[in-house]
C-alpha cells in the first residue's frame, strides 16, 4: 500500500510462558473478566483474541497462549502474528522449560519482549532471581542495565498492570505499527471450530483492510461469505478494521489455525482460488 493510505493500527500482543504462569489470569485481570474459571481444569487449550481499550482509549489486542508442552505450535504461531511479546513468569517458579521455548518463539520472530514477572504478591516471590536467570538466555532487562523491558505484577492484587500497559504502548509506538484500512481485508486465523449450530466458525485477526459482513472471501482451501461477525464479547459487528479479532460466520468448512484469509471480488474467483 502507498505510504499515505495508511493510518496507525493497534498493536497485537501475544502472552507467553510457561504453564500456569498466570497468563490468562493477567489478560482477565486487563479485561475485567475471569475466563480462569471457565476453562477446564484451568488450562488454557486454545488461543484467545481479546481487544482491551486502555484508560487512554488506545486499543490494543491480546492473544493468550497456552503453556502446556503440548501446545507448541500454537505458540509459534502467535509469535508470527504478533507485534509485541509479552513474556510472563511467575516469580515464586522462575524460569522453566515453556519459558525458553517462549524466548526462543519470540527471537525467532524477531518482535520486541516486554517481561512480566508475575505472582510479586506472593511470599516465595524472588522477582531478582528471574532477571539474574533470564541472562542465561541473554535477556537482559532494563533493571540490569539491558534494553528488554520489565515489570513487576500481580494478577491477583492488579500491581504493576498499568505499568504493563504503558510499558506495551511505549514499545507500540516505537514500531509505528500502520494499516490501511480502506482496502479488501487480509486476515489471519487464529483458530477455528465446528459448532453445531452455528456451522463453521473462525476466528481471525486483521491484518489490513476491514472486513466486513457480506464480503466474499477465500481462506485456506475454503471459501465463503461473511455472514455474521461477532467481537470478543459475542456482540454483532458489521465491520473489523486492522488488528480487531473476530469470530466469521459463513465459512464452508473449517479453516486452519495460521490460514490465510482474504477478501475477493465474486463467488467465481473465490472458487477458483480456493481451488489451486
Ligand atoms: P495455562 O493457560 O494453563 O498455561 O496457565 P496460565 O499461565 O494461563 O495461568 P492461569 O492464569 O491459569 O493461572 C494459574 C494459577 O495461578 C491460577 O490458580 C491463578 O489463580 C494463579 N495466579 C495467577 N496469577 C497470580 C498472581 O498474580 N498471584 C497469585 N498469588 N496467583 C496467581
Ligand atoms: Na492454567
Ligand atoms: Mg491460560
Amino acid at each position: 500500500d502507498a505510504e499515505d493510505t495508511l493510518q496507525a493500527r493497534p498493536p497485537v500482543v501475544t502472552i507467553m510462558g510457561h504453564v500456569d504462569h498466570g497468563k490468562t489470569s493477567l489478560l482477565d485481570a486487563l479485561r475485567g473478566t475471569d475466563v480462569v474459571r471457565g476453562e477446564a481444569g484451568g488450562i488454557t487449550q486454545h488461543m484467545g483474541a481479546y481487544q482491551i481499550k486502555t484508560k487512554g482509549g488506545d486499543l490494543v489486542t491480546f492473544l493468550d497462549t497456552p503453556g502446556h508442552a503440548a501446545f507448541t505450535q500454537m505458540r509459534m504461531r502467535g509469535a508470527n502474528v504478533t507485534d509485541i511479546v509479552v513474556l510472563v513468569v511467575a516469580a515464586d517458579d522462575g524460569i522453566m522449560p515453556q519459558t525458553i521455548e517462549a524466548i526462543n518463539h519470540t527471537k525467532a520472530a524477531g518482535v520486541p519482549m516486554i517481561v512480566a514477572i508475575n505472582k510479586c504478591d506472593k511470599h516465595e516471590a524472588n522477582p531478582q532471581k528471574v532477571r539474574e536467570r533470564l541472562l542465561e538466555h541473554e535477556i537482559v532487562v532494563e533493571e540490569m542495565s539491558g534494553d528488554v523491558q520489565d515489570v513487576e505484577v500481580s494478577a491477583k492484587t492488579g500491581k504493576g498492570l498499568d505499568e504493563l500497559i504503558e510499558k506495551i504502548l511505549l514499545q507500540a509506538e516505537l514500531l509505528e505499527l500502520k494499516a490501511n484500512p480502506d482496502r479488501e481485508a487480509e486476515a489471519t486465523v487464529i483458530e477455528a471450530k465446528l459448532d453445531k449450530g452455528k456451522g463453521p466458525l473462525a476466528t481471525v485477526l486483521v491484518n489490513r483492510g476491514t472486513l466486513k459482513v457480506g464480503d466474499i472471501l477465500v481462506v485456506g482451501t475454503e471459501s465463503g461469505r461473511v455472514r455474521a461477525m461477532l467481537d470478543d464479547k459475542g456482540r454483532q459487528v458489521k465491520v473489523a478494521p486492522p488488528s480487531m479479532p473476530v469470530e466469521v460466520l459463513g465459512i464452508g468448512g473449517v479453516p486452519m489455525a495460521g490460514d490465510k484469509l482474504t477478501v475477493v471480488d465474486s463467488e467465481q474467483r473465490a472458487r477458483e482460488v480456493s481451488s489451486w
